[in-house]
């Protein structure tokens, strides 16, 4: 297995250009199945959780073409039944489930096993299908959901941790071809909901309120190829942004939407760094003075869950006490063991680290469990003393483009040890 070696102490300068988002990039790709015509998807970054879910769509019948970020797709005849052995390797495969109901009225997906973020059920995106009529059936592993006829309803995804992303967007993709209106409450704010909304009306679907609480959705009879561009990734952004708060003279993240990124830049500047947002750039530089803080990730538009093992890195080495809480994934704490390898002082509090800030980490060999948390140990390993070895990084190519190149851009020095 590859890793990852992190030489710590160097400074990082520099502009860097983020791809685009994989939470969003995975729904939209998933929601070509709505239609026969071609697809073209637009900033599709390249990453092995994309990969997967591109095969996905090729074992299901569609016809996939990728160059340099572009896809096309096209799923003229497919399949309603997707296969073990690759769904099982990504949990948003999930999302296939939507719009195989909504166009073909059935499907049958291998139920997702729990995570190390958690234990991250279904039952939302289950009780939003049966909701809109669907028949759902859990047996040897799998789940079942079919339904003859697809009727508007409306439906509820409140949760006690807050609303669904990946649910919002599976009801949606469901709902876009259902009899009538559906309205679905407590939906999801994210922006990938937003951006997974704006491609099924490129479509022809009707939807209202992406990015709210309620999203009313009025069913047409058929939907119609089209061409869309991902957002840019907001947790990649944030990630940038966090490394150069942790060991920059000054880091820019440049094609990015800076409104997206307002809670972590707003809690950056409150840590004591200075933030300039410029059209779609937004530039860190070091504070005066860098300050401990209390953070609490919940839905957006608050804090993101993903940003949180990150920030916790930043929080490390920042003197005085820092509280920080998942309210979203109240387990989402693998990282702390592995920081406390490198020095740092964190005592774990249920869904809370309690962090007592050291003035230098050091090197170690460090295990990545999930990742976000591998993102995290990279950091860590920026501002450490000696080297650090992030291993099992695979978790990072998930979700980080070329994340070791980009940050050796911007003047770290890290080497990638093949296995
Ligand atoms: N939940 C339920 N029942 C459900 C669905 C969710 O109780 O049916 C709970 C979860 O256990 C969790 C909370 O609701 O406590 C939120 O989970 P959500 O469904 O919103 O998560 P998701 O849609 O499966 C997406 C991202 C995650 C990100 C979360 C929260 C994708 C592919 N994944 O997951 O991204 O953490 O939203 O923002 O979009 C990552 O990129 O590292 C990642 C894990």
């Amino acid at each position: 297995m590859d890793k990852i070696l992190v030489h710590g102490g160097r400074r990082l300068r520099g502009s860097v250009k983020i791809s685009g988002s994989k939470n969003s990039a995975l729904p939209i790709l998933a929601a070509t199945l709505l239609t026969k015509e071609p697809c073209t998807i637009s900033r599709v970054p390249d990453l092995s959780d994309i990969h997967y879910m591109l095969t996905i769509l090729s074992e299901l019948g569609c016809e996939v073409e990728r160059a340099s970020g572009t896809v096309q797709i096209r799923a003229e005849k497919i399949l309603t039944h997707a296969p073990y052995d690759i769904v099982r390797k990504m949990r948003a495969s999930v999302c296939i489930l939507g719009p195989l109901l909504g166009r073909e009225h059935e499907a049958t997906v291998s139920l997702p096993g729990g995570c190390v973020i958690g234990d991250r059920p279904i039952d939302l995106h289950l009780r939003g299908f049966e909701a809109l009529g669907a028949a759902v059936k859990v047996s040897g592993g799998n789940v079942k959901v079919l339904a003859p006829h697809l009727k508007g309803a409306r439906i509820s995804l409140r949760s006690n941790f807050g609303s669904t992303v990946l649910g919002t967007g599976n009801v949606m993709m469901a709902a876009v071809l259902a009899e009538g209106v559906t309205v679905i409450d407590g939906a999801a704010e994210e922006p990938e909901v937003v951006d997974l909304a704006n491609f099924l009306i490129a479509m022809g679907a009707k939807i209202e309120g992406a990015g709210t609480r309620s999203i009313t959705i009025e069913g047409v009879k058929e939907l119609h190829g089209a061409e869309h561009e991902v957002i840019p990734d907001r947790i990649e952004a944030g990630t940038f942004l966090a490394a150069g708060a942790i060991s920059g003279d000054e880091v820019t993240v440049s094609r990015v939407i800076p409104a997206h990124l307002e809670s972590v830049t707003g809690l950056l500047s409150k840590a004591g760094f200075e933030i300039l947002s410029n059209g779609s750039q937004v530039t860190i530089r070091p504070g005066s003075k860098r300050v401990a803080l209390k953070i609490d990730a919940v839905p957006y538009p608050g804090f993101p869950t993903d940003m949180q093992a990150q920030m916790c890195a930043l929080m490390a080495t920042t003197e005085g006490i820092s509280v920080v809480s998942d309210h979203v994934f109240p387990h989402r704490f693998m990282h702390v063991a592995e920081m406390k390898r490198m020095g740092a002082d964190i005592e774990l509090q249920g869904g809370t680290a309690v962090i007592k800030g050291v003035s230098q980490l050091g090197g170690a060999p460090v295990m990545a469990s999930d990742l976000r948390a591998s993102a995290a140990l990279v950091l860590a390993g920026l501002q450490a003393d000696g080297i650090t070895e992030v291993n099992r990084v695979y978790h990072i190519d998930r979700g980080y483009e070329s994340i070791d190149e980009k940050l050796n851009e911007l003047g770290a020095e890290i080497e990638r040890v093949k296995a």
